[in-house]
């Protein structure tokens, strides 16, 4: 896949299953390393949570994932993750877009999201579909002590 897919190239995002979640505690723990998300916290947010869990397929496999979904009144991007081998072919914009669509489906009057100050990669990304700076969180992400960086784009006025 490049940023756009192949004609032939099956590209799907779909919704997580309990199957897929060991596959995602486990990207999770190469990806983020000790600030990742374990599989028993896994487990209680995709069973009783309220996050939408999404993966996106290529050829049947995932390739990335981005949870998100109401936390209190703000709709929030709670992780988009993409597997090295994948990366800068789309996957993340697709899922960002998901997500997106996901608000603006539900009306939500603004979207939300953090990011490490120094995750120059997701910022790109996050500015490049017009999230705005609101403020930072010092030593937010644990137990780097990463400061975070929390970021709005307004959907209605
Ligand atoms: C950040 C991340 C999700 C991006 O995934 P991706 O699938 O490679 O991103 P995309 O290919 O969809 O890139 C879309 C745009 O984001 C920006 N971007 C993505 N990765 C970038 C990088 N490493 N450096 C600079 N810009 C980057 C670019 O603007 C890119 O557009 P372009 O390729 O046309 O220049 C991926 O690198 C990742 O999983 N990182 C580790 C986990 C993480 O940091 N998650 C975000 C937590 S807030």
């Amino acid at each position: 896949m490049t940023g756009a897919p192949a004609e032939d190239e099956q590209v799907e995002i779909r919704d997580l299953t309990d199957e897929d979640l060991e596959w995602v505690a486990q990207r999770e723990h190469d990806i983020f390393g000790a600030s990742a998300w374990s599989l028993s916290l896994i487990r209680e947010d995709f069973t009783y949570g309220f996050s939408r869990w999404r993966g996106l397929e290529v050829e049947g496999l995932l390739a990335g994932y981005a949870v998100y979904g109401y936390e209190g009144d703000a709709f929030h991007l709670m992780n988009l993750a993409v597997v090295p081998e994948m990366r800068r072919q789309g996957v993340a914009r697709r899922l960002f877009e998901d997500f997106l669509a996901e608000a603006q489906r539900l009306q939500a009057p603004d979207a939300w999201l953090e990011v490490a100050t120094i995750n120059r990669g997701a910022l790109a990304l996050y500015r490049a579909y017009g999230f705005e700076d609101v403020r930072v969180r010092p030593r937010y992400y644990q137990p780097e002590g990463l400061d975070a960086l929390v970021m709005r784009k307004r959907l209605r006025c």
